[in-house]
């Protein structure tokens, strides 16, 4: 009979393979074939450290490294099709190995284990995931900033407790995405420097006898450094959950303009409408258009939570070292990657051409509030008045204005001047809504020229992130 692949994997201690549904059980090549074109460079880095230090031939290392490229080739034509029965992908490309190569092939596991091997992998694989939500999170941000600055004199109402509050430019209100999104960006950037560690090198747990040179592979790897401590470099999934956490943080921001923009294009606000490109109707209500893309990706968020949760759980029990738990860490990080790539396209596709503010609905909204009554206490106290004693006076002409069914710029000059002398005309200019919003110029603040200062240094930032 012949063996299958699982049972002439492991040493002769075994002597009979694996019970079928445990195979099944025990396998990750299900996911972690994603892993495969990140094995095979890396296994070609590990060979040509292995020809460097003598371990192998020079002719052997050249071997390695070209059959490795023909699974490749295999894989990318489509051929390369491991099952089941191959457990993970690197017992996979080691077998292939073997089949195009011959006996040569079964030296390419010489000083490695699969716990660094994986490891390696793994963080190869989150590397260029990182670059590529970097470069995502710029084109949001440039969606964001588009926006912003055609409507830097678009007024949006501005809420605390979702209670109005002060009218914002609409730019300002766009512009706190671009800042929250930077910090995401950021927080890539600073956490890449601890995915970008290499773990080649610390074997299964203890090192190797073999003279390897750690820092070779490392650099043909383009790893900014190799793991000091082998326990560690093989135990290490902090990278992941940071990571995760990273993503987690980029979904809270989504999720959060998500909400705000379902909030928008509902018609008790109207501030939006959303155009056919990015908008679904009802089975049923023929009137309906509704906003599915953030409801995703709000949706969505809960997912990614999860997943840091699965991360911190599977490790906080593990004794030193691997621990085959480790194996659940990959469904974890590729839908977490998988979601926020998604995520952030579609939303950026969203603000691209999946909304149209409403200018004339905008306008009418922040002009029909109380939205401008701090500038009726800021305009007594620019004449002295206790600011204290002001917000009491102006409470009060709500009070009495509610009652009236008026707003403040309905108060005649007279009506003012009986709340306090101190009022004269140049009241109704200091409340109209787009003179509230010039006079809070304040550094970081709403005004129009903050606004202004604040998409130049944006615009310039992403030029020169998308040049570098
Ligand atoms: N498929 C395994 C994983 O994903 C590879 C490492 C296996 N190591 C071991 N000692 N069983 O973690």
């Amino acid at each position: 009979m012949n063996p299958s692949p699982s049972s002439q994997t492991w040493s002769q201690r075994f002597e009979t393979a694996l019970h079928p549904a445990i195979a099944q059980f025990n396998a990750s090549i299900g996911f972690d074939i994603e892993l495969i074109e990140y094995d095979l460079t890396g296994s070609q880095a590990h060979a040509k450290m292995l020809a460097k230090t003598g371990i192998i031939s020079p002719e052997e290392g050249e071997q390695l490294v070209q059959g490795l490229e023909m699974i490749r080739q295999e894989y990318r034509r489509g051929e390369f099709n491991p099952g089941v029965e191959e457990e993970d992908v690197h017992f996979a490309v080691e077998h292939r190995l073997t089949q195009l190569l011959g006996d040569v092939a079964k030296k390419l596991h010489t000083a490695r284990s699969r716990n660094d091997q994986v490891g390696a992998d793994t963080r190869l694989y989150l590397r260029d995931q990182i670059h590529h939500i970097q470069t995502q999170l710029r084109q949001f941000q440039q969606a964001l900033l588009s926006l912003a600055q055609a409507n830097v004199e678009t007024l949006i109402p501005g809420y605390t407790h979702l209670q109005r509050a002060q009218p914002l430019s609409l730019a300002h209100h766009l512009l706190a995405y671009v800042d929250m999104i930077q910090r995401d960006s950021a927080r890539l950037a600073d956490l890449l420097h601890r995915v970008n560690i290499s773990p080649l090198g610390c074997g299964a747990l203890a090192g190797t006898p073999f003279p390897i040179d750690r820092h070779y592979t490392a650099e043909l790897l383009g790893f900014e450094s190799a793991y000091a401590n082998s326990l560690d470099g093989v135990s290490d999934r902090d990278f992941a959950i940071e990571f995760a956490c990273a993503a987690s943080l980029i979904l809270v921001h989504l999720s959060r303009l998500s909400e705000e923009i379902i909030l928008w294009a509902s018609e008790e606000f109207s501030f939006i409408t959303l155009t056919d490109r990015c908008a679904t109707g009802s089975s049923i209500m023929p009137q309906k258009k509704n906003p599915d893309v953030p409801e995703l990706v709000r949706g969505k968020t809960g997912r990614v939570f999860g997943h840091l949760q699965s991360l911190l759980v599977m490790v906080k029990g593990l004794p030193l070292a691997y621990n085959k738990d480790f194996q659940e860490d990959k469904e974890a990080l590729f839908d977490t990657v998988n979601t926020v790539r998604a995520c952030l396209q579609a939303m950026t596709i969203l603000l691209e051409e999946g909304l149209e503010f409403r200018p004339t609905r905008l306008a009418d909204a922040v002009a029909s509030d109380f939205s401008n009554a701090t500038d009726v206490a800021d305009y007594l106290a620019a004449k002295g008045v206790p600011f204290r004693e002001a917000y009491n006076l102006v409470g009060k002409v709500v009070k009495t204005s509610l009652s009236a069914n008026k707003l403040l710029k309905d108060l005649t000059l007279e009506e003012w001047r009986s709340l306090h002398p101190a009022f004269e005309s140049d009241i109704y200019d200091a409340i109209a809504p787009r003179q509230v919003v010039a006079a809070r110029n304040s550094v970081g603040g709403t005004g129009f020229d903050q606004v202004r200062q604040a998409l130049a240094a944006a615009a310039e930032r992403l030029k020169a992130e998308a040049e570098n």
